[in-house]
């Protein structure tokens, strides 16, 4: 057993050299024009470009790990554990590139609090009118704005699932062929120009909608066109279809008749975008992708590209043949006022001293942007009773953000309400199953709890009806939740999901319980821990399949694993009589809460 996993470890470093070489093949089909270089090379002459050789070195370690001006911070408590585990040879792909930004980040962040503290005459209204300047909820550009020289919007605190982007234009009548918007993110760390985390190009001339990403080390990605063809037709993002249906179709049924005038008449037609007629176009931000509506109807998709999430994004940027009358970010991520006004007892967490072990340890799964499906959180069920009276702890896992801003709030957010552990690392989807492994570490070492569950942030957790539940449960070798005895893995390209051959060369996995919310006794955890330390468990992106893969190996080499499944565990959208429900926006979070409440019962609110 030992050295197959030792195979898939080694599988995994060359999937990272696979992934690097399917991203590098460049895109002929865009013309030089359109790469950043006229967006982002005037800018960049600003900045140092930053020239760092790309794997972990040792200083960064050390700064992360010894610095005395972070030791004992009471966010930090999985910190000190965690050195161990990313000096893995075997990482994650995203591990160096991860760590690497949190150093940077790390560095702003200390800086800030230093100078903050000096400051401490600052009053505390004065904080808080810096947090909603430092993080808007709306941004807009007006006339003067909008002559395409200088970014169009920025978004200083990035874009979370909420937040949407309108533009209202006008496509030039005579000249322009082409017009682009770009969303652009945060610089990553050792290269010169920011990335493209969405290039939208509107083609007049064959007409058409080619989106991709770029960055300066993996150049373009692999384009997605609209109309589409071939097997592209059937593939949905966040169930909605990467281009409109009836402009495919309409392309599809005219082509076999070859009759080339007719099929290009029939999807301009069609074709969302006309030459010197206005349009509104929002741009929304789904769990799996970029979608975007034309004057009402939906019209392509794009799935999140590894690395390249909506978070990351700072600013939006629009060129060509496109005169723009108005343009607007709305719903963007704002932090809670908890400078202040006198941040509510009742929502901060309780005091552990003195309890030596507790029941329930809950891990949420957060992301630093996510300020008010935090808040929503701490509003509904973190007031159970039983989480009030330090029977079960609920801790928020953060990774840095790219943005010192947002590290700054979140930082501010973690010293209000005490529940919020940050994690040495930049919050990259692929280095989900890390946190996975700071959450056994956690539930053993720092917070000690006989049981330990992971949930989402996006996640509304009946607290009495679980520990009730629990109640009749083994109190070790558990695996509890929602879980998939059969299931194989995806190896569709481009899909969130998709596992290559490397990564996984069975066609099936072993047993493991979705994401949203799974619960394992403390005996796993340990073992988790002390495989991960000894490097006997292998690393595996996909965090709640990684964990069925390390219970299998529990079960193999030391206790018989009960799996438990029940169904009260929904990992998308709501049923009556939930233990838990997943994808509830933070209004439906509050609204779950109130039901509760008021009619005593467990209905849902869509
Ligand atoms: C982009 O490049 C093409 C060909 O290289 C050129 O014809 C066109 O004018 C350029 N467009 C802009 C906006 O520079
Ligand atoms: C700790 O942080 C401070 C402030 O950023 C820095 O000056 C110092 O060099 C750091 N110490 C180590 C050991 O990295
Ligand atoms: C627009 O489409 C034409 C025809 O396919 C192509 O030659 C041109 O390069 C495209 N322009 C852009 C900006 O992609
Ligand atoms: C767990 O172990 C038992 C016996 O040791 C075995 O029968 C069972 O198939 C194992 N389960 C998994 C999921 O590997």
């Amino acid at each position: 057993m030992k050295n197959w996993s030792l195979g898939i470890s080694i599988s995994v470093v060359v999937l990272t050299l696979v992934f690097v070489i399917r991203y590098e093949q460049p895109d002929h089909k865009l013309p030089r024009n359109h790469t950043v270089d006229d967006v982002s090379k005037e800018e960049e002459s600003v900045h140092e470009p930053a020239k760092k050789p790309h794997f972990i070195t040792l200083e960064d370690l050390d700064y992360l790990f010894l610095n005395e001006s972070l030791y004992g911070e009471e966010g930090l408590l999985v910190w000190s554990h965690m050195r161990p585990f990313l000096e893995r040879p075997d990482a994650l792909p995203e591990t160096a590139q991860g760590i690497e930004e949190a150093t940077l980040a790390m560095k702003d962040l200390v800086f800030l609090i230093n100078k903050e503290k000096r400051a401490s005459s600052s009053s505390a209204a004065m904080v808080s009118k810096e947090s909603r300047r430092n993080c808007p909820d709306f941004v807009t550009a007006i006339d003067g704005d909008l002559s395409g020289l200088r970014p169009l919007l920025e978004l200083p605190c990035g874009l979370t699932e909420d937040s949407s982007i309108t533009l209202v234009g006008v496509p030039d009548e005579e000249h322009s062929r082409s017009f682009q918007i770009q969303l652009v993110g945060s610089r990553l760390s050792g290269e010169s120009y920011h990335p493209i985390i969405l290039s939208y190009v509107v083609n007049f001339s064959e007409p058409s909608i080619v989106q991709n990403t770029w960055t300066e080390k993996l150049g373009w990605g692999s384009e997605t066109r609209c109309p589409c063809h071939g097997s592209v037709r059937n593939q949905i993002v966040d169930e909605l279809p990467l281009c409109n249906r009836r402009t495919s179709r309409i392309a599809l049924e005219e082509s076999p008749n070859g009759d080339a005038t007719m099929e290009l008449s029939l999807e301009n037609a069609n074709f969302p975008f006309i030459k010197g007629s206005p349009f509104t176009a929002t741009l929304w931000f789904g769990l799996e992708g970029f979608h975007m509506t034309v004057d009402g109807r939906h019209e392509t998709s794009f799935a999140y590209r590894e690395k390249l999430e909506p978070w990351l994004v700072s600013a939006v940027k629009v060129s060509g043949g496109l005169k723009l009358l108005s343009a607007s970010a709305t719903r963007l991520p704002v932090p809670d006022d908890h400078a202040s006004v006198a941040v509510e007892e009742q929502l901060t967490a309780p005091s552990l001293s003195g309890v030596t072990k507790i029941a329930l340890l809950v891990g949420v799964f957060s992301t630093g942007n996510n300020f008010k499906r935090r808040m929503a959180l701490r509003r509904s069920w973190m007031q159970y009773e039983a989480v009030r009276s330090g029977k079960v702890a609920v801790r928020f896992l953060i990774g840095l953000h790219t943005n010192e801003k947002v590290n700054l709030e979140m930082w501010r957010e973690a010293k209000a309400y005490g529940d919020i552990q940050f994690m040495p690392f930049v919050d990259y989807y692929g280095l989900l199953s890390l946190k996975t492994v700071a959450l056994c570490i956690l539930g053993t070492k720092v917070i000690p709890a006989k049981y330990i569950m992971k949930t989402d942030d996006d996640a509304f957790v009946r607290i009495d009806e679980l520990l009730s539940s629990l109640q009749e449960k083994p109190s070790s070798a558990l695996l509890y939740g929602l879980i998939s005895f059969e299931s194989s893995p995806d190896r569709e390209q481009g899909s969130k999901w998709y596992i290559s051959k490397e990564e996984w060369p069975l066609d099936s996995y072993p047993p493991w319980a979705h994401g949203p919310g799974y619960i394992i006794s403390q005996d796993i955890a340990k073992f988790v821990v002390k495989g991960h330390r000894q490097r006997d468990l292998i690393l595996f992106k996909l965090e709640d399949v990684a964990m069925g893969i390390w219970i299998q190996r529990y079960n193999q080499t030391v206790k018989r694993v009960k799996y438990i499944n029940d169904r009260r565990f929904h990992n998308s959208g709501c049923l009556s009589d939930y233990i838990l429900v997943h994808y509830q926006t933070p209004r439906l979070v509050l609204c779950l809460w109130e039901k509760l409440q008021k009619e005593s019962q467990s209905v849902c609110c869509e």
